[in-house]
Formats: C-alpha cells, structure tokens, sequence
C-alpha cells in the first residue's frame, strides 16, 4: 500500500472546464440529484437519468487535463509505489494526463463505461451514448446496461479500497473536494502529514485539521504541493 495518497473532488476538474457539483453554478443547482443520481433513479426516471450521464459523457470529450492533473499523473508515474490517485471525480482526465486506468481509483465509478445490470459486465463505450453499445443491451447476457456510475444509496465497492489504503497512509493531500461525501476529516486526523487544497473553506471540512492549507486553485497550488510529495521522499 502506497505512503501517500492525493486525493481529489470535482475541483480538480473545474479548470478543465468540467462543473463541480455544489459551488454556484454546479451541476446540483441545474439537476435535481435526487432524479438523475439516487438508487431508484434508474428505476423511476431511466431515460432521464441516461439522457443526464450520455450528454456529460458526451461533454467530456474536448476536456483536456490541467496542469494539476498533469503533475499528479508525472509524480504517480515516477513513483507508482509510494503514491496512490484516488479520485470522486468519474472524468478520465487523470488517464488524458497519462496515467493508467489502473493507476486512478475511482471511488465514484467512471463516466466512459456502461455496466450490465445483471451480469456486472464493464463496456467502455468512450464518450457514445448508451444506447449505442448494443442499443442499451449487455452482448454476454442480454440485460439492460445503466451508467457504471455509483449513485446515491447505493454500494461504493471502491471505498474498501481507500479505507485499506489510508491503513498505510502517512501523507495524505486533498485536492478539489467539499467534504459532503468522503469524510476527509477523519482521514486527517489519523495520518501523520495532511495538506488541504480547495479554492475556499467547505463548512464540511475542518482545515485546522491539516498540517497546510492552500485556499486556491489547484493549478496554482500543486507545484508547492508536488514539492512537498518529493521532499517527504526524499526524507524516507
Ligand atoms: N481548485 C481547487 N478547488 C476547487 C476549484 C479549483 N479550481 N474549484 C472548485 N474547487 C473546490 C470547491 O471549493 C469545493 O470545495 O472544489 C470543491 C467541489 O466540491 P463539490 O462540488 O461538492 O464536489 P465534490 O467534493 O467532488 O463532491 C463529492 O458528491 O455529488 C457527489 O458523487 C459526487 O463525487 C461527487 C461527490
């Protein structure tokens, strides 16, 4: 398991051009969250909530990674041992930056795949429509796809993921994120060295909890951070 994990929210992406969620203009103050990202969505709402993931899948085509992304993607790559990308965000501009797919933990799922509903069969369908894999229909076992996007209520596999990599963890930096989802206070409270990078305070967060707190944007704070990542492995 990796000393320090980098930790990210849809901030990350706002430079990029990508909505976050609950800053003004975000995308919960445009979609009601609990039609098109809860666990009965699909059930009640299914074209309304495929219409929702098929344009922000199709949006993201002509995102391009941003100089954090960059950064976080060139420091993984020059240290894939000691450093773990765990991100919310379900954008590939962490892979358009350079890294594997199965170097980014996405906690949330990911944009550019459909999951069979029945057989948990992944398709990559890049930034196509649904209903364009086999019109909506899984190849192995014939069952509706839905987005491979983990919606409110329901089950985040991945977590288990994080909760065994903060065991390890004894750096942990969060980037872009509110807090309203990951307990990131917590985590803080039990590594050794935390830093917190969001554009401003999150009433869901507690930066006193932090060792450094940068109120700005990621693509300004990272060099300071990546500096920091390279002076603690230097000290190990
Ligand atoms: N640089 C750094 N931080 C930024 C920037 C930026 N350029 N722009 C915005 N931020 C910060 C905001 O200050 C805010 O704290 O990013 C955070 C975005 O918060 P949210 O919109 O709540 O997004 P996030 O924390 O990723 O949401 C978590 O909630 O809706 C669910 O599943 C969804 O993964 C998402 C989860």
């Amino acid at each position: 398991m990796s000393k320090i994990i980098i930790f990210s929210g849809a901030g990350i992406s706002a430079e990029s051009g990508i909505s976050t969620f609950r800053d003004s203009g975000g995308l919960w103050e445009e979609y009601d969250v609990s039609v098109v990202c809860n666990h009965d969505s699909l059930e009640k709402n299914e074209s309304l909530t495929i219409e929702f993931y098929d344009k922000r899948r199709l949006d993201l085509e002509d995102k391009e990674s941003n100089y954090a992304h960059d950064i976080i993607a060139d420091l993984k790559n020059k240290y894939p041992n000691d450093i773990a990308v765990i991100t919310q965000n379900v954008d590939n501009l962490f892979q358009k930056a350079g890294l594997k797919q199965e170097d980014v933990i996405h906690l949330h799922g990911f944009m550019n795949e459909v999951r069979c509903q029945e057989c948990s069969d992944i398709v990559n369908i890049g930034y196509r429509s649904l209903y364009d894999s086999n019109n909506g229909f899984c190849k192995p076992c014939g069952a509706k796809l839905r987005p491979n996007i983990v919606f409110f209520g329901e089950a985040a596999p991945m977590y288990e993921v994080l909760n065994k990599e903060v065991q390890d963890c004894e750096f942990f930096i969060v980037i872009g994120t509110s807090g309203n989802v990951v307990g990131v206070n917590m985590i803080a409270q039990f590594v050794e060295k935390s830093i917190l990078n969001n554009y401003e305070q999150s009433d869901a967060i507690d930066d006193v909890l932090f060792d450094k707190v940068l109120y700005k944007k990621a693509t300004d704070a990272i060099e300071e951070i990546a500096q920091d990542i390279e002076e603690f492995l230097s000290e190990q």
